[in-house]
């Protein structure tokens, strides 16, 4: 029984959500993988459409449209591609200066996006709790 609820709550709990790690090609430093590494992690789920490591609340009617405007507004500005993150395709100097814009303001994360992950973890404890 508790195998059967843990299979749809792992989904819903976001433990397969999270991404294969993107490799760096060959030939970059090792400033640039650690920077990929971070974008990779902390930034994915807005600037990369079809990347985004889904939540709980991912499915729930008003937390789904702000994610989806949130996606839509942030890869506007700036988009991270697979390429972008291998170092295929160097960043711009337009994303460059947006990066270093919002590194000097500390403004990215949005403010929002905080809340809303520990909302996941409150989820995954009382799940914790719960689970025999
Ligand atoms: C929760 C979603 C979310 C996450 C996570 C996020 N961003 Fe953003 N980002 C946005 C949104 C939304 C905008 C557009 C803001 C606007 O138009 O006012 C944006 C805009 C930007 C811009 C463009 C700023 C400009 O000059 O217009 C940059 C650069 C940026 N984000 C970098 C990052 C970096 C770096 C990270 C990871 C550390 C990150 N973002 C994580 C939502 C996010």
């Amino acid at each position: 029984m508790a195998v059967i609820l843990f299979l749809p709550f792992s989904n819903l709990i976001g433990l397969s959500g999270e991404n294969e790690p993107i490799e760096v090609i060959a030939g970059k430093s090792e400033a640039f993988a650690k920077a990929s590494r971070i974008l990779q992690n902390k930034c994915v789920d807005c600037h990369s459409p079809g990347m985004t490591r889904m939540p709980i609340y991912a499915g729930l009617p008003i937390a789904k449209q702000l994610m989806e405007h949130d996606i839509e507004k942030a890869s506007e500005r700036l988009l991270l591609t697979k390429e972008a993150y291998n170092g295929k395709e160097p960043l711009s100097p337009l994303m460059l200066a947006r990066l270093e814009g919002v590194i000097r303001n500390n403004s990215m994360p949005p403010a929002l996006y905080l809340p809303l992950k520990r909302v996941r973890s409150i989820f995954i404890a009382i799940f914790l709790i719960l689970s025999p």
